[in-house]
């Protein structure tokens, strides 16, 4: 039997008498769940399980900004390693705090943005990466390996540009650490940010970025510059929107790291935006910064508004975004 379509009115009308027959505290999940369940999931999985889908559109593709971060991880995967880890960094395990378990022979780094679940699991299925390793060799004692991202993904990237922030217009987005720069693209696509600046120690990493912004025709709003965070006192304290995806527990020394956050602390101006993964009371419970949060931070107030309408998060059950967390400099 074929399909029978309704119009687009008759649609909105039978819509407005399912609303009308709920309660109004039950409205905002129902939308919430109605988007996020058959339209975002659908919308975003479609993009981000094909990776290649991008192949065959024209140029017009470009203004999708999903299909626009997929085609910038395709062309980052075919310049660094599989592990996303470049000769020239110098990656440390932590010695304190909740990735203390990272020990080098256990850890397995598979980026978030280039590699989404799918894609881990099909790299397993290849051989290509190992999930688990023999605790004593030849025996079926077995544990799993950690995996580790020093990315954020592309669902990180549209739940907090896309769905949680109100609009960037004429505001400077500053990704401390900015490494293959997805929170830089992240930014662009999903934001009308007017600066979106990204700061990373890393030279090749930079190049990297450089490339990317430049082959994207990106350089009206990105900009990439080599310099530790700390030498960057200006553009710190210019950024409305930070965002820190923990830059530092495996890079920096642990009496570096809480110079830095000293550092952001002084110079970070009242009202920005500070989105952090994980938490920054995680950050700190192991990290003896001195720093007291409740002078410093504020949780920053998501709101209700159409953007983020439709990823609600006062439905608990959802756990995805749980490490990310935003403030407002107090
Ligand atoms: C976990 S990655 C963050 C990646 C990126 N922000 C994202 O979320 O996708 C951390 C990056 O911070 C850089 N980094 C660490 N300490 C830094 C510092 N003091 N100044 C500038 N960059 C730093 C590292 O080289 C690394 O590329």
């Amino acid at each position: 039997m074929s399909k029978v379509y309704i119009s687009l009115k008759e649609a909105k009308h039978q819509f407005s008498i399912l609303l009308d027959s709920i309660t109004e505290s039950d409205k905002a999940d129902f939308i919430s769940s109605i988007y996020k369940e058959q339209i975002c999931n659908e919308t975003i999985n479609d993009y981000l399980d094909d990776s290649n889908n991008f192949e065959n559109k024209g140029e017009g593709f470009l203004d999708d900004p999903i299909a626009t971060l997929n085609m910038i991880a395709n062309d980052v995967k075919k310049r660094v390693p599989l592990d996303a880890i470049l000769s020239s960094e110098n990656i440390r395990s932590p010695t304190i705090g909740e990735n203390a378990d990272c020990l080098p022979h256990l850890t397995v780094h598979v980026d978030e943005f280039l590699y989404d679940e799918e894609d881990v699991e099909e790299l397993v299925e290849e051989g290509k990466l190992k999930r688990n390793y023999c605790k004593d060799c030849g025996s079926k004692n077995i544990d799993s390996l950690i995996f580790t991202s020093h990315s954020m993904s592309r669902a990180d990237l549209f739940f907090i540009f896309n769905n949680s922030l109100p609009t960037l217009e004429n505001k400077v987005v500053l990704d401390i650490g900015s490494r293959l720069g997805s929170v830089l693209y992240g930014a662009y696509v999903f934001t009308d940010a007017s600066r979106i600046i990204g700061v990373e120690m890393n030279e090749d990493l930079c190049k990297l970025q450089k490339d990317i912004v430049s082959k994207y025709n990106m350089e009206d709003r990105i900009e990439v510059l080599h310099k530790r965070i700390e030498e960057a006192e200006d553009i710190v304290q210019l950024a409305d929107v930070i965002i820190i995806n923990n830059p530092f527990e495996f890079y920096v020394s642990e009496n570096e790291h809480i110079q830095i956050w000293q550092f952001l602390r002084r110079h970070i101006k009242r009202e920005t935006i500070l989105i952090t993964c994980p938490h920054l009371e995680t950050i700190f419970k192991s990290l003896n910064t001195q720093i007291h949060l409740s002078n410093w931070v504020k949780p920053y107030n998501l709101g209700w508004n159409e953007a983020n309408m439709f990823y609600n998060k006062t439905n608990t059950e959802d756990t995805s975004f749980n490490d990310i967390a935003f403030y407002e400099i107090i």
